[in-house]
């Protein structure tokens, strides 16, 4: 069974380090049984209320492509020891409005690159209690925090260090496993 997972990366910048390890990420999948595809959120506005009663196309959008998959991995920086508010915008809009919350009881993941050696532990642990707010049941062990070094994945996605690439293998093959769990 191949299980179909949503992938939000918690950075829009162009030269994203989490874009490209989750890029290495959807090349890996398929050794662990999941299809990722990307769920954009750099085109939602700030959210707010006062949009409840009318959703725009970009919140509706982002809603139907979590509600589409079976699972949601989140691939986040930290910043400022914290994730990016372009994720938690993504996260608030995808859990509203009142009772349409798009997370409840889907399974997700959290995993992160940093170029500081500690990077992301703090932002993924912010990321938990959110998700845990939003009911959505999140893989707990292993965690995954990426010590992102130059050429780590090249320009095809490729991870070029094997023990890395390795752990990323095992990783998504347990991220499976949970996903399979919460499908039954
Ligand atoms: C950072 N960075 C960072 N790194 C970290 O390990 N802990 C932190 O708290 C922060 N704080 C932080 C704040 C802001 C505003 C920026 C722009 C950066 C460094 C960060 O890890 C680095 O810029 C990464 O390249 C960000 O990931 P993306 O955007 O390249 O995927």
């Amino acid at each position: 069974v191949t299980y179909t997972v949503g992938t939000i990366v918690g950075s829009i910048a162009s030269t994203s380090i989490n874009r490209k390890l989750a890029r290495a990420l959807a090349e890996l999948a398929p050794q662990a049984g999941l299809e990722l595809r990307d769920i954009p959120i750099a085109e939602l506005p700030h959210y707010s209320a006062d949009y409840d009663a009318d959703y725009p196309e970009s919140g509706k959008a982002l809603k139907a492509s979590i509600e589409s998959v079976d699972a949601v991995l989140i691939v986040t920086p930290e910043y400022n020891r914290s994730i990016p508010g372009v994720l938690k915008n993504a996260i608030d809009w995808a859990s509203r409005p009142w009772g349409t919350n798009s997370f409840a009881g889907k399974p997700s993941a959290v995993i992160g690159a940093s170029i500081g050696a500690i990077g992301t532990a703090v932002a993924q642990q912010h990321l938990r209690s959110i998700l845990s707010f939003a009911a959505s049941p999140e893989l707990a062990q292993p965690e995954a925090y990426i010590h992102f070094t130059e050429g780590l994945v090249d320009d095809e996605g490729n991870v070029t260090n094997p023990g890395t690439e390795q752990f990323l293998i095992d990783w998504l093959k347990a991220f499976a496993a949970h996903v399979e769990k919460h499908a039954a």
